[in-house]
């Protein structure tokens, strides 16, 4: 954020408030301010959550989305203009900020957010390099010993072609910084990687070759304070726009937690094997991580390895399991922010609860192409029970009512005793969401379900 003004008088009066406010510091604080940057389904996720917590005063979300406006206060203005959300955060005793999106992570919104003093759940810019460089991440896993493709990185497109003799197909062509999910081919043959290299995002700039390994994927995303890993439950993504896996990536299909791929009773143990060790690294090089680190998994015969780390919450993976997470986790983001990570969950283990939630993702016509937007949408008022509608590109309209505003519209999220009794609820849900164009996957969370 080198350049963007901050104003330090406003920081020590923000200073000020919060150390008459904070529950860590003074017993019978009043309720929580929470301020979530981003406008998606998993800001959406992240605000449901916080609505359900006792602790919680208000939440404002910037710039949020038209389904957020039902519970939560959005507010219109542009996120980047820092000295107008020093003065948001002020005049509204924010004591809680977490930042969802990741280029708002790669582009410091955590230091910014961090120097007014608030708790902040993200990492700073440096930290958050596991992300936005696929290169950088690769050698700390090396540094680390954390398992991994074999790699190599080129700083463009015409060195990676003349590298390509010295690889096998199947290949895998990752953009090295953020693409929105769509930075990674898988390459059948080294002639389709030859095209793949001609091709945006991967002919415009630096970019990293990896072996590809075959198995199973898995979302496991913890909660980093220095050397202190908390896991999340486990989740499972469905990255490609069609059933069966085809066609190209998005930034996810749909999501289903728990899931037999990496099973919730091992959550902890691999979020020590293949998380704590780079968080370890990092603090190691002065940059000690704070927020959430999603790791990308693939369960290969020779056990999991890595295939990327994250430097925020998965989308859809808050949707699934941020359902699951018992206790106050308004409370628990607070500490995670204040650096009190270790100590609070000491007293307040992080439990999960047995419930398995399936996300059904309705997307716009044209996605992950660009959009249709300003469709009306029905039926969001007629979802069945124990299902919910996390909106994630939606806008309100005069007189009532919704209009798609994005790509992956409505999370239609259903909540069961078992992964086939959510998975029912979810489908119910979005057969009932209707808008011109519109589509999703039909096997989000089959391959979970055991047929009898
Ligand atoms: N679900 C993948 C991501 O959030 O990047």
């Amino acid at each position: 954020m080198t350049g963007i003004f901050t104003d330090q008088k406003l920081h020590k009066i923000i200073r000020e408030q919060r150390a008459n406010r904070s529950p860590g510091r003074s017993g019978g604080a009043p309720g929580l301010n929470c301020l979530i940057l981003g406008g998606g389904g998993r800001e959406y996720a992240l605000a449901w959550r916080l609505a359900r917590c006792d602790s919680v005063a208000s939440i404002d979300v910037i710039p949020g989305n038209g389904g957020m406006r039902l519970f939560a206060r959005t507010l219109d203005m542009n996120v980047r203009e820092a000295g107008r959300l020093e003065q948001h955060i002020a005049a509204s005793f924010i004591d809680l900020a977490i930042v969802g999106p990741d280029d708002l992570v790669a582009d410091g919104f955590g230091d910014l957010l961090r120097r007014t003093s608030v708790a902040t759940v993200a990492p700073a810019r440096e930290a958050a390099k596991i992300e936005w460089s696929k290169t950088y991440a690769k050698e700390l896993m090396r540094e680390a010993g954390v398992p991994t493709a074999r790699w190599e990185s080129f700083r463009d497109a015409d060195a990676a072609r003349s590298a390509l003799t010295s690889w096998e197909a199947p290949l895998v062509v990752k953009a090295d910084g953020l693409a929105a999910g769509k930075g990674v081919a898988v390459c059948r043959t080294l002639d389709e990687a030859r095209v793949t290299l001609g091709t945006p995002p991967w002919n415009t700039g630096a970019l990293v070759f990896e072996e590809f390994m075959e198995g199973e994927e898995a979302s496991l995303q913890a909660l980093v304070d220095g050397e202190t890993v908390v896991a999340l439950p486990p989740a499972r993504d469905h990255k490609r726009v069609g059933d069966g896996d085809t066609g190209p990536n998005t930034g996810g299909m749909g999501a289903v937690s728990p899931t037999g791929v990496l099973p919730d009773e091992l959550a902890q143990s691999v979020a020590d094997a293949l998380i704590a060790p780079i968080a370890r690294v990092l603090a190691a090089h002065g940059t000690p991580y704070r927020g959430v680190i999603f790791a990308v998994l693939i369960r290969t015969r020779s056990g999991f390895r890595v295939l990327e780390y994250n430097a925020r919450f998965g989308d859809p993976e808050a949707e699934v399991t941020l359902p699951r997470l018992g206790g106050d986790f308004a409370k628990l983001m607070v500490a995670l922010g204040e650096g009190r990570l270790a100590e609070y969950v000491r007293e307040h283990p992080v439990r999960f609860s047995q419930r398995a939630f399936v996300d059904v993702v309705v997307c716009a016509e044209g996605y992950p192409g660009t959009p249709k937007m300003g469709t009306p949408i029905t039926g969001l008022d007629q979802l069945p029970d124990g299902v919910y509608a996390f909106h994630g590109a939606t806008r309100a309209v005069a007189g009532g009512g919704f209009a798609t505003a994005g790509g992956r519209v409505v999370h239609v999220v259903g909540g069961g005793a078992s992964v086939a009794e959510a998975r029912d609820h979810a489908y119910a849900g979005a057969e009932r969401v209707v808008f011109e164009g519109r589509f999703y996957r039909s096997d989000i969370a089959a391959g979970e379900v055991v047929v009898v």
